[in-house]
């Protein structure tokens, strides 16, 4: 495909949306067409499904959480990603298909093959070209998102176990693909990750 596809993975809290947002603001200075984008949430209908997974009160069973991320990747690769790929642009999203593998494989039970075979399903096979991974251990990602001031989602209150699994479920992830992943030290100033980041895409963008 002409386009590129780069994704921001991480557990809550570890800065993903300020790299995201300072990466785009350097690849459109190169002249570079930008698609940002998330999940859950990246389309309309993303956002109703978004709205069941985050804030609606009781449990949702283990295997329907995780149809439900994988029906909102289905949909926004389809009608999102995969369209300005094809036009030759830079998608940026902030969270993909690792996202299901650490959280709802590590954290809920399912098998992480399973769960990666389901999105694998649902995008038709589509991996980014580059995930970076934003590495950072869960009590310091919990006090930062305590000082947002926000009200914390349902998954945000989930215990700092539950976060150390995913993060460490994300860091196997990310041994198992080197090529695809690269792992950003997350307690480092914002200037100092966005530094090593832009170093890596400009690296790769000039292949
Ligand atoms: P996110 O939008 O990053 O949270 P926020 O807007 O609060 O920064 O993600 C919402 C939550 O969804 C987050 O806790 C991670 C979780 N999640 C999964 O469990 N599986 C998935 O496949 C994705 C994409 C997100």
């Amino acid at each position: 495909m002409p386009g590129w596809f780069i994704s921001f993975e991480g557990i809550d809290g570890v800065g993903k949306s300020t790299q995201a947002d300072l990466l785009e603001q350097h690849l459109r200075d190169l002249g570079h067409e930008i698609v940002r984008t998330f999940e859950p949430g990246g389309t309309e209908l993303g956002q109703e499904i978004r709205h069941l997974l985050l804030h609606r009160k009781g449990d949702v069973a283990p295997r329907a959480e995780a149809l439900l991320y994988a029906a909102d990747r289905a949909h926004h690769v389809a009608t999102k990603v995969r369209p300005a790929l094809e036009a030759g642009q830079v998608v940026i999203t902030d969270r993909y298909l690792d996202s299901s593998v650490a959280y709802q494989g590590a954290g809920r039970d399912l098998k992480a093959q399973q769960v990666r075979d389901l999105s694998l399903f649902a995008t038709d096979g589509l991996l980014p070209n580059l995930t970076i991974l934003l590495d950072l251990d869960a009590s310091a990602a919990g006090l930062r998102r305590n000082q947002t001031g926000q009200e914390p989602d349902r998954l945000e209150r989930e215990k700092i176990e539950f976060f150390e699994a995913v993060r460490q479920s994300f860091l196997d992830l990310a041994a198992a693909e080197p090529e695809r992943f690269f792992v950003v030290d997350a307690s480092q100033t914002v200037e100092q990750m966005q530094t090593s980041i832009r170093a890596r895409v400009d690296q790769l963008l000039a292949q």
